[in-house]
């Protein structure tokens, strides 16, 4: 449809009419069952006139659904203007892969956009327009149940495979129109949620403006770049007042700032919070604010159907305000074609839903859960032979339930559990029957006991905060139990954080971080094992030694007290009883073969606004196996105006190498890797000298000096 034919329909609006246009509710405000549930349920007054051009649903279950409150829907508005699906598709729909955590763990953005658009597919053939994804959040503390969601503790990291996701889920900007596997993407949740005070779930945070422009924005401005289309205010706060009512953030910095003008949706029933945060008396007065911020969807509070009206008509909210708002989402409805193609799915000759996962999903399932499982310990024991008499144990060792929270409509019946897997790839696995027994003679017919531990998948997620992340008791005895067997232990850890893994390292001989996998979770384990894939992922989030020390990140900003490694200085910043740094840091992941790095060095120290530094590194497979390494480059600026981290991330290169087989990896440092946000919150790049790191991982000590020696910042 023609731009101009778009505003001669909202000409055609009644204020009414605008207003439900600019609320999401769930089917059963439609007379359908209730559908998927993420938030409390209110109590909304009586539905019915409500329904009358209502701009969307969020949270259907299947295609036939969609297309039955569509045809309904389409058959009473007056306009026939087609409402929108919306779903949180957030690390596949059907086809599960790992969470997002796991999947910032593979440090590879083409694998994430493939994933992304194999998600947006399945979904787009239920009738899903748009999914809430990418969450842009970047995440420090594993108390807080939703860094599942995020891609880790790093904001470049972040910011590359936001964008990827972004790609993934919505193609290029034509796209979105004519290809039915495409779905818009939703960047969420803006901004800063990730801080909230003691990784309580949608408790207070108090951010500066310089930790919001340096750590907290670029993620997000990220996946604006790549083209979102929607954005969605968070739950928390920005100096003192929510962000579905922040003007200063909506308007100043996603509008003007980041020139974002797609569709601003609210959280669910954020606009309600508003009461209970004591910014607003009543529905009415939490529309005024919401909307005069700068939301245009209201997501299951019903405060715009409450309010909204009323306050137009008093003149308290510009009608012109209103009409620009609604554009926007008949702007949205148009780029996706649901004018022309309200029933996008139905026109679709792509599989159906209900027959994923196909052989296609699947094989990328599996890609996706190798690459981002990390191997923490291996004494030389992996991969082992399928000759290997495999002993397996633990709460994750035949079960389906590997998906991790938000796994959308997947199912555990479609997920290949660890036994599964093992028994395709080993000659003999044995289940050991609970309570172990921990007396040696019981295990002559074993080689090997693999333990599989970790988390429930609802331990995290939304509304999942722990205050505690050591493993359960149970599993730490169970360990201790199985050591005293004398066979060499494998544990696998599924979670959806980091967990205190320092009680059972020790006992191990070998240890795998697999997050949640998703669907084909226990093939990619079984095939790690034995070696017929290769352990490539890297942590995208430091693993702690104790809870105490969360929140806890490898960029931690410099300190005039500095600890020692050994943590034996008195007057230093560090805790008396834990050292400071994770158990695995950030970027941290072994291969099966050692790799070997030179010493980096600077073919071209010197940058300019113009021209890059170039540092260069050789690797070398060390080993007997075939190895796909993570060369990491970070950044340390000293002499800065305001303080820095003590290293940043700001390029990586997987490589993958053969036994002997040498590489030399290339990093280009540019004026832009070397800008840092100022006091006065521009971003520019100081002149003078800086320091890079270049390793397997956040902690190497290889470096080198280079300059940088213009004044001017960088666009
Ligand atoms: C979550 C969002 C999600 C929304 C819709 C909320 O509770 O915070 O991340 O997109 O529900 O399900």
């Amino acid at each position: 449809m023609e731009q101009t034919a778009i505003k001669q329909l909202l000409e055609q609006m009644s204020v009414q009419e605008k207003v439900a246009q600019l609320s999401q509710l769930t089917p059963q405000f439609l007379g359908r069952e209730q559908g998927v549930i993420t938030g409390p349920l209110a109590d909304f007054p009586d539905g019915e006139t409500y329904l009358n051009g209502l701009g969307s649903v969020l949270g259907t279950t299947d295609r036939e659904e969609v297309i039955a409150i569509q045809k309904e829907h389409l058959a009473h508005d007056r306009l026939k203007i087609p409402l929108i699906f919306m779903q949180d598709v957030i690390h596949g729909y059907r086809t599960i892969f790992p969470i997002p955590l796991g999947l910032g763990s593979t440090f590879d953005p083409e694998l994430v956009e493939i994933l992304a658009h194999a998600a947006g597919a399945e979904a787009a053939q239920a009738g899903i327009n748009v999914t809430f994804s990418p969450m842009a959040d970047l995440v420090r503390d594993a108390r807080w149940g939703r860094v599942m969601e995020s891609t880790g503790e790093d904001s470049y990291l972040n910011s590359v495979l936001a964008a990827a996701m972004v790609r993934g889920y919505q193609g290029a900007p034509a796209d979105l129109a004519t290809d039915f596997s495409r779905i818009a993407a939703c960047v969420k949740h803006f901004v800063g949620y990730g801080a909230a005070e003691a990784g309580r779930d949608y408790d207070t945070v108090d951010l500066s403006r310089l930790a919001l422009a340096q750590d907290y924005l670029p993620a997000f401005a990220a996946a604006i770049d790549a083209g979102a289309k929607l954005v969605m205010p968070a739950f928390t706060l920005f100096e003192g007042v929510p962000a579905a009512a922040n003007h200063f953030l909506i308007q100043q910095v996603l509008r003007e700032q980041l020139h974002f003008d797609g569709t601003v949706i609210s959280d669910w029933g954020a606009l309600r919070e508003l009461v209970s945060h004591g910014v607003a008396a009543d529905l009415t007065k939490a529309s005024e604010k919401a909307f005069n911020a700068g939301v245009d969807m209201d997501m299951m509070s019903g405060a715009y159907l409450t309010g909204l009206t009323t306050l137009i008509k008093n003149g308290q909210i510009a009608e012109s305000l209103v009409d620009q708002a609604v554009l926007r989402i008949l702007t949205l409805k148009n780029d996706l074609g649901l004018f022309e193609h309200p029933y996008r799915q139905v026109a679709t000759a792509l599989v159906a839903p209900e027959s994923a996962p196909t052989q296609a999903t699947r094989a990328l399932a599996y890609q996706a859960a190798v690459a981002s499982t990390v191997l923490l310990k291996n004494e030389q024991i992996l991969p082992l032979s399928e000759k290997c008499r495999l002993a397996v144990t633990g709460p994750f060792a035949d079960t389906g339930a590997l998906l991790g929270s938000w796994h959308c409509q997947g199912r555990y019946e479609d997920t290949v559990t660890v036994l599964t897997g093992l028994q395709q790839q080993f000659e003999q696995v044995t289940v050991l029957p609970a309570p172990v027994s921990a007396d040696p003679a019981d295990y002559n017919e074993v080689d090997a006991i693999l333990v599989t531990l970790g988390e429930r998948e609802n331990a995290t997620g939304e509304a999942s905060s722990q205050a505690d992340l050591s493993l359960p008791p149970d599993q730490i005895a169970l360990v201790k139990a199985l050591k005293q067997t004398g066979k060499p232990i494998i544990a696998v850890i599924f979670s959806g954080r980091p967990l205190v893994l320092t009680a059972i390292l020790p006992e191990v001989t070998a240890l795998f971080y697999a997050w949640y996998p998703g669907t084909e979770g226990g093939t990619a384990l079984a095939a790690l094992l034995r070696g017929q894939a290769l352990p490539q992922g890297r942590l995208a989030m430091t693993l702690p030694r104790a809870t105490g020390q969360t929140p806890l990140y490898y960029n931690k900003l410099r300190v005039g007290r500095p600890a020692n490694q050994a943590n034996t200085i008195k007057y230093s910043s560090r805790f008396m009883d834990v050292a400071n740094g994770g158990l695995f840091d950030f970027g941290f992941g072994l291969g099966y073969s050692p790799v070997s790095y030179t010493a980096p060095h600077f073919t071209q120290a010197q940058a300019t606004m113009t021209m890059p530094a170039q540092i260069t590194t050789t690797v070398t497979n060390t080993g007997d196996y075939p190895t796909i390494e993570t060369v990491q480059c970070y950044l340390s600026l000293t002499n800065t105006e305001v303080v820095r981290p003590q290293r940043q991330l700001c390029h990586w290169q997987k490589v993958t190498l053969a036994p002997g087989a040498s590489t030399t990896v290339k990093f280009d440092l540019t004026a832009a890797d070397l800008a840092y946000v100022h006091s006065d919150l521009q971003r520019r790049t100081d002149e003078g000298p800086f320091q890079v790191y270049v390793g397997p991982n956040s902690q190497t000590e290889l470096s080198a000096q280079g300059t940088f020696n213009a004044s001017t910042s960088p666009k």
